[in-house]
């Protein structure tokens, strides 16, 4: 059940339930590790969760020490000035307590404890994972929000002179995810929404990606339904942890399932993001019915929508899935136009300009051509 404590070890070891947080106190005694350096945020902080991990630990006879200095898009300074700290500190693990920043940020942290600047060096992109090695110290994540999934990912982004920058490697894989759903309890009704679809849309924009993977497409499918049955529970009442719980699952799941990658649905979203400083997840949602729609034309896709029919209780139509999820994001509140979040016709150009250059553009399962990111956009206008 899903008010009750689990453990399992895959895509690595999970703590889930409720208490799951003070439980990693009492791991990282057992495994004899004596001073760690919690990377949170200054929201975590003022609602008094870092300061409740900080005396979990002291219960548990372990010394932390709180490093709190991360921005919603954490730069190269805030992974920086938390090692310089974890240094200092003398410290011998790390625990992130968050959501996506400051798990991202304790991440990169672990990389720099043991590894040699500037941090430039690991871009991804530039193939930097190959410089990174297996001998860092443990990392332990808390994810606060049910969205990003960052607590089962192996990379971070992170802003170096003002580009985002991607830091990969399979050793950042945090060792201990810890899901505990109570710490999720007082998370506010829209931004429960927003992370929620966010979430959906990871694992179906996992799900629809030609790549074979039949675990990922498994877990993909489950997660889907959990955010259906759930995720209005949770925004409509906050306190039901069953409902809390499975969204937190549903997000883990879906950062395990988009190791396949993501598509058109997010390209357009970090477009929105970054160019209009739009919640990622309300991006998601906005796009999220018009993508399906251009998608569809691809039989593959099709297939793969018209599967999910028993997932909102309708036919296995493609269509009819996509007037379902239509309907559920209206539910849900979240079926924004884009005029409403004071985007113009006149943008639209600039947006799929953006998109285009974004990693997870050319991966959607249906090649996009110049022009259709603009067509999409128009019917959200
Ligand atoms: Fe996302």
């Amino acid at each position: 059940m899903a008010d009750k404590r689990h453990s399992y070890s895959y895509p690595t070891r999970i703590e889930y339930g409720p208490g799951a947080m003070k439980d990693l106190t009492l791991i990282v005694k057992v495994s004899g590790l004596k001073k760690g350096l919690i990377v949170t945020d200054e929201g975590i902080v003022k609602v008094g969760l870092a300061d409740q991990l900080k005396g979990y630990f002291n219960e548990a006879g372990i010394e932390t020490v709180i490093f709190s200095d991360v921005k919603s898009n954490p730069t190269e300074e805030n992974v920086m000035d938390g090692t310089k700290i974890y240094k200092e500190e003398k410290c011998d693990f790390i625990v992130g307590l968050g959501g996506g920043s400051p798990l991202d940020t304790g991440k990169t942290v672990k990389v720099m404890a043991t590894h040699d600047g500037p941090l430039a060096k690991y871009d991804d992109t530039k193939g930097g994972d190959k410089y990174i090695e297996d001998n860092m110290p443990p990392f332990y994540a808390i994810a606060t929000t049910a969205g990003t999934g960052s607590e089962v990912g192996r990379s971070s982004v992170i802003t170096i002179n003002s580009i985002k920058t991607i830091i990969y490697s399979p050793y950042m894989m945090p060792d201990i995810a810890v899901l505990d759903p109570t710490i999720t309890l007082s998370l506010p009704a829209k931004l429960t929404a927003a992370t929620g679809v966010d979430a959906f849309v990871h694992n179906l924009e996992a799900y629809i990606m030609e790549v074979f993977h039949p675990m990922a497409d498994g877990i993909a499918k489950e997660a889907m339904e959990m955010c259906v049955k759930s995720l209005n529970t949770a925004i409509t009442n906050g306190n039901d942890v069953i409902a809390r719980g499975n969204m937190l699952m549903a997000s883990a799941m879906g950062a395990t399932a988009f190791q396949k990658g993501l598509g058109l649905n997010h390209a357009i979203a970090h477009a929105l993001g970054a160019l209009y400083d739009i919640h990622h997840g309300l991006a998601n949602a906005v796009v999220l019915t018009e993508v399906m729609r251009y998608n569809v034309s691809r039989e593959t896709t099709k297939e793969k929508y018209a599967s999910l029919g028993s997932i909102f209780g309708v036919e296995n139509d493609a269509e009819k899935v996509i007037e379902a999820v239509e309907q559920w994001v209206e539910l849900l509140g979240m079926n924004v136009k884009l005029s409403a979040l004071g985007i113009t016709e006149d943008k639209l150009a600039d947006i799929e300009a953006y998109a285009i250059e974004d990693p997870c553009y050319p991966l959607n399962p249906k090649v996009a051509e110049k022009g259709d990111v603009i067509k999409i956009l128009k019917n959200i206008l």
